[in-house]
């Protein structure tokens, strides 16, 4: 507790003088914070800032984005990925016009209730925005905590990370304190007790309380058990052009990307024989191979190995959606497992 205190009041110290200029802190709305929070979930700072400007300048309000098109939206949000978090901003979004009068809700209750927020969003922009005493304990959070603590249970484990919150709740400040507070654990995480390798304890505010940097141990730490290896799925996919018209689909398959775009494709490395087949079957005539090349994508949890046929046909067929070049850039939002096949 003694050391919690003073970790606390050493960061608050030390925050206002050393955090990253960033888009989100220049102007704090409940409605920013909620915004960059969702984008910072899965993606980094770095590739979110120019986003979150996008984003901010074409949707100012809650009311705005309430009266968005999904279509539009996954425009904005194109090639940030996890696009359920932008279906669940837009669901949010309505919710806050019909219930909280577009207002966004000031009450923890009511802000975890909302779709897409979690206990670790609720609790940044609960703090952040409404200085409530609400932790928002991530992974750069836990390997901080860890590491002062010379904490060795495993960071991986729900109920490590309960435990921590509750340690945070119990000294929590509120206000200003509580907004600074959020804000200097994340910061600390992100550009100093950095992970993968040496942390810069040179100019850590709290290498004097840190247990892990008195005994050289920073690097041993956090404990993270080997998380589950990601599933492995080959792709066949097919780049089919007709003209200046390229064949877009939606995804139908209830795995990563449900719903998204994506150029035709189907599970499994088929083979050339088996994919024309299957074109031909889809309509298709006059088929000429292009070039064949293989790529795989990352997700979270699943690894795509994609082997890519492009083909030119000389008309549309089947029930795909054929799309200009400029019109796939412009107008459809293709995530980038598949974007990175273009120009074709
Ligand atoms: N990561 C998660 N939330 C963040 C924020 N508000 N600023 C910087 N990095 C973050």
């Amino acid at each position: 507790m003694e050391r919690l205190n003073q970790i606390i009041e050493k960061l608050l110290q030390w925050y206002p003088a050393h955090c990253r200029e960033l888009p989100w802190r220049k102007t704090v709305t409940p409605y920013r914070v909620w915004v960059s929070e969702i984008m910072l979930q899965q993606t980094r700072v770095e590739a979110v800032r120019g986003y979150f400007e996008r984003f901010i300048s074409r949707f100012p309000t809650i009311q705005s984005l309430a009266k968005a098109s999904e279509e539009e939206l996954m425009k904005y949000w194109e090639g940030l990925g996890y696009y359920s978090r932008a279906r669940n901003l837009l669901k949010a979004a309505r919710v806050i016009v019909e219930k909280f009068s577009g207002e966004f809700p000031s009450r923890y209750e009511e802000i975890i209730a909302l779709p897409g927020i979690g206990t670790y969003t609720a609790g940044a922009i609960a703090s952040i925005a409404f200085g409530l005493p609400t932790p928002a304990v991530d992974g750069n959070v836990l390997r901080v905590y860890s590491r002062v603590f010379a904490d060795d249970r495993d960071v991986l484990s729900e109920r490590t990370k309960k435990d921590v919150i509750n340690a945070l709740q119990g000294v929590y400040p509120t206000g200003k304190s509580a907004t600074i507070l959020t804000q200097s654990l994340m910061e600390l995480g992100a550009i100093v007790c950095v992970p993968n390798g040496q942390p810069h304890c040179d100019i850590c505010p709290l290498a004097q309380i840190c247990l892990s940097n008195q005994r050289g141990e920073q690097t041993l730490r956090p404990n993270r058990k080997e998380k589950n290896a990601r599933k492995v799925y080959n792709l066949s996919v097919f780049l089919l052009k007709a003209g200046n018209k390229i064949a877009v689909e939606k995804r139908q398959d209830h795995g990563v990307l449900f719903g998204q775009y994506q150029f035709p494709c189907l599970y499994g490395d088929l083979g050339i024989d088996n994919c024309v087949e299957y074109l031909v079957k889809q309509g298709a005539k006059h088929l000429s191979p292009l070039y064949e090349k293989n790529e795989t994508h990352v997700f979270t949890h699943v690894l795509w190995n994609m082997k890519v046929f492009a083909f030119t046909c000389d008309q549309p067929f089947g029930s795909f959606r054929w799309a200009t070049e400029e019109e796939i850039q412009k107008q459809i939002a293709l995530p980038s497992a598949f974007r990175k096949f273009l120009p074709l």
